[in-house]
């Protein structure tokens, strides 16, 4: 059953690409009970001036957050600071937005090192991992203050009630390597992706009990810094896809890998 977004909910990497317009769209589409946490590695830099545009746009409705997915210190003070302004309430919403992909667009064997292995896994894989963990009580909160209705109880998960959504990609897909592969190697890009759905696979057994949904969404290839010019979806198509699906999703879906149309990804 599709319900509308709301609560309060975190972005990372919100100041540009696919993060950007998901603060937009979710800014634009849900009620005064909304609030964006929007997570930036540099709120006051020019990279961060279209987010700064959007917040005035909704005065009140959106948070910049100070968030470097790769520095531990940085995820723990951010967790902290939404902590603290949201109080009592709960966290309905993480979604783990932000990512890169080393070195350069295509990543070749040849091109790729140590450091960029490192580096991409750190970003991609470490950072979601830790920032889920330090936000468990307070996703735990919003999932005990929500209990679904009498008749829903078989329902019990949404992203509407607490729940933390993996950005993937359909090239972190095992079953479909011998597909994407030759199109594209990035190896430690397609790496890291394989680990987050595990680690969205792992979560989702492991916050089963606490009525939190965990799923990963392939955003489609998308025009950003990292999809290229060449991309055939705009931010605006790829997003209202991924809102649409995430106010949809519900038990079954958790653990699952999906793209930005409801699609089943296989592993
Ligand atoms: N575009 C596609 O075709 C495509 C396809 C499949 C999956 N995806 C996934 O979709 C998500 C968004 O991709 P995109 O295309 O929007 O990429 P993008 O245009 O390169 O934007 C990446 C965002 O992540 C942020 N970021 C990078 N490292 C960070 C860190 N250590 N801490 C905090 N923020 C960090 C960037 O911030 P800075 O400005 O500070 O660098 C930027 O806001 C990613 O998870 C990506 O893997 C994209």
């Amino acid at each position: 059953m599709s319900q509308r977004l709301e609560g309060n909910v975190v972005v990372t990497g919100s100041n540009r690409g696919i993060g950007l317009e998901l603060v937009k769209q979710l800014a634009e589409g849900t009620g005064e009970e909304t609030h964006i946490y929007a997570g930036c590695r540099a709120p006051e830099g020019t990279g961060a001036e279209a987010l700064r545009d959007i917040q005035t746009q909704y005065p009140g409705k959106i948070t910049i957050i100070k968030l470097d997915m790769s520095d531990e210190d940085s995820i723990s003070a951010a967790v902290q600071e939404v902590n603290k302004q949201i109080e009592a309430g709960g966290l309905n919403l993480l979604i783990n937005n932000a990512a890169i992909n080393q070195p350069g667009p295509l990543a070749p064997l040849s091109a790729t090192g140590k450091k960029d292995m490192m580096d991409v896994y750190e970003t991609n894989v470490v950072g979601p991992f830790l920032i889920a963990k330090m936000f468990l009580p307070l996703l735990k909160r919003a999932a005990e203050m929500s209990s679904p209705a009498k008749d829903m109880e078989e329902e019990n998960m949404s992203c509407r009630r607490s729940a933390i959504i993996n950005i993937s990609t359909v090239i972190s897909s095992i079953h479909k390597c011998p597909e994407t592969f030759a199109q594209v190697q990035m190896y430690p890009y397609r790496v890291s992706k394989a680990a987050l759905n595990m680690l969205t696979r792992c979560q989702s057994l492991d916050f089963k009990r606490h009525n939190i949904l965990v799923t990963a969404i392939h955003p489609g290839w998308v025009r950003t810094e990292m999809g290229g010019s060449e991309a055939v979806l705009s931010t605006k198509d790829s997003v209202l896809g991924m809102l649409t699906i995430m106010s949809s999703l519900g038990n079954k879906d958790s653990g699952m890998l999906v793209d930005w149309q409801g699609n089943t990804i296989p592993w």
